[in-house]
């Protein structure tokens, strides 16, 4: 049996949420370590499925990975021995691409599963490969595996643009594999994003040599090795955006810390842009009803447009706000499967292209509906709460890879959201983040039953 959410709608939100660390961020700095010989600490790695999934990666290949008591993840790489990346895990998510930049710099070789499906639309990794070519790699595909070699990378000057932009974990994939590579290499239409940043952060911690990372250009002079570093995350900008437009969405009054707010001008624009007041501090946004909406055309791009990971969740709110609306996806044109639940809501959108054309309704009404994905299920949630009357998601394991206790932290704020088993309403919820322990270091979320697909 899977997990549901049974949520009432209709309830304000009030009161303070604090926001965890940055998952995208987190993923590539856990895959990184690989390249470093010794102990890493890493602080505000959320607790995670996702986090949890590249843990058992790390493990798989011979790392120690244990979380401690204050909460920090400590990662030693020192008993690594194989450069293997299984099928079985990579299949569970798309970021374990990222150990294939980090195992070819440090071993000179990696064999990593192609990840294969994805429920957000096409995502090649050619970008990754043909940066790694270029610095130097041999790389073949042998029975659904990557397998790259070389000696010893070598510096080089080369462009990650792909047709729709640059690639958040290529960029970091040819960072960490530069990092480690003779001489210097030169990265154009490197992306820009906040958690690229903190990468390159992380990076030079541990002793490589990085400018220019948050520009389109990155140089990098490689080193011979990394060293032992220390870390702390910067915190979720898109876990803070969703619990800002939880907020507006039930016409509420929340305070978030914690939040990256310097990293969220576009997504503060947009919630402008549609008239929900906002006041922003370096760690707090604080909003509030707002007793005019606007309808709003809004285009998700790359850093530092709107995020694509934001599209959904500000799609659930122009739902909701009468007047016509229009959102653009032009990073994942196809990542629209939410549109058809939202109107199961009551909603009415139309798609067309990589196009959202959004009627605002006066009020959604609650339903069952089914997540598809991580950023299609919390714009699920946040209909759910708009909803008039009682809603089940389904399959809210997506939730769950990128969101820590969504659901607890929403019900903080007084929505009415209880977790249960799909096909079971009245069976008690069962805790959410199970118990630090042995068997279960990273304090990984707890699921009932089989799962399927990836973001
Ligand atoms: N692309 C290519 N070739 C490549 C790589 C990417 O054509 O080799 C295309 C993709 O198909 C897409 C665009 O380039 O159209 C951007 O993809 P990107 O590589 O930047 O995505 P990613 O690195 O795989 C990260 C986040 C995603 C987020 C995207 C875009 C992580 C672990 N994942 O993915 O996060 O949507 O950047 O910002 O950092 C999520 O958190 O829900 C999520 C999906």
């Amino acid at each position: 049996m899977m997990d549901m959410f049974c949520v009432e709608g209709g309830h304000v939100l009030h009161g303070t949420v604090f926001v965890d660390g940055s998952k995208n961020a987190s993923l590539p700095i856990l895959a990184a370590t690989l390249a470093i010989e010794g102990e890493v600490t890493l602080e505000q790695v959320p607790q995670l499925q996702d986090v949890a999934t590249m843990g058992q990666l790390l493990q798989s290949i011979g790392a120690a990975v244990e979380r401690l008591d204050d909460g920090s993840l400590r990662i030693n790489t020192c008993a690594v021995k194989s450069s293997m990346a299984p099928y079985e895990l990579v299949r569970q998510m798309r970021a374990s691409v990222c150990v294939l930049g980090p195992l070819l710099a440090r071993f000179g070789s990696a064999r990593v599963s192609l990840p294969g499906g994805c429920n957000i639309g096409h995502r090649p990794i050619d970008l990754h490969l043909r940066g790694l070519a270029a610095l130097g790699a041999e790389i073949r595909l042998e029975a659904g595996y990557i397998v790259a070699e070389s000696s010893r990378l070598r510096g080089a000057d080369l462009d990650l643009c792909g047709p729709h932009g640059p690639t958040v974990t290529g960029t970091c994939n040819i960072m960490i594999a530069a990092s480690l590579a003779k001489g210097r290499t030169i990265i154009r239409s490197a992306a820009k994003e906040p958690e690229v940043q903190d990468f390159a952060r992380f990076l030079t911690a541990a002793g490589a040599r990085i400018s220019g990372a948050g520009t389109s250009i990155v140089e990098i002079d490689g080193v011979d090795h990394l060293h032992e570093v220390r870390h702390t995350v910067i915190p979720d900008r898109i876990e803070a955006a969703t619990l800002a437009i939880a907020a507006a969405i039930t016409h509420g009054d929340v305070t978030i810390r914690n939040a990256p707010t310097t990293h969220m001008t576009c997504v503060l624009n947009a919630l402008n842009l549609i008239g929900i007041p906002v006041d922003a501090t370096h760690d707090t946004l604080h909003i509030r009803a707002s007793s005019m909406p606007r309808p709003a055309r809004l285009t998700a791009e790359p850093y530092p447009g709107l995020p694509t990971d934001c599209q959904a969740q500000f799609m659930a709110l122009l739902s909701t706000i009468e007047g016509e609306s229009l959102i653009t996806d032009t990073v994942f044109p196809e990542r629209f499967m939410h549109a058809a639940e939202l109107v199961r809501l009551g909603a009415d959108i139309r798609i067309q292209n990589n196009s959202a054309f959004i009627r605002g309704v006066a009020r959604l009404s609650g339903a069952s509906v089914m997540a598809s994905d991580l950023r299609a299920s919390a714009a699920l949630v946040l209909a759910a709460l708009a909803a008039e009357g009682h809603s089940e998601i389904r399959r809210v394991y997506h939730l769950d890879r990128g969101y820590h206790a969504l659901e607890q932290k929403l019900n903080h704020l007084g929505a009415k959201i209880q977790r249960t088993h799909d096909g079971s309403p009245n069976i008690a919820p069962r805790p959410h983040i199970a118990p630090l322990s042995p068997d279960n270091p990273l304090g990984s979320v707890r699921h009932a039953g089989k799962r399927s697909g990836q973001e």
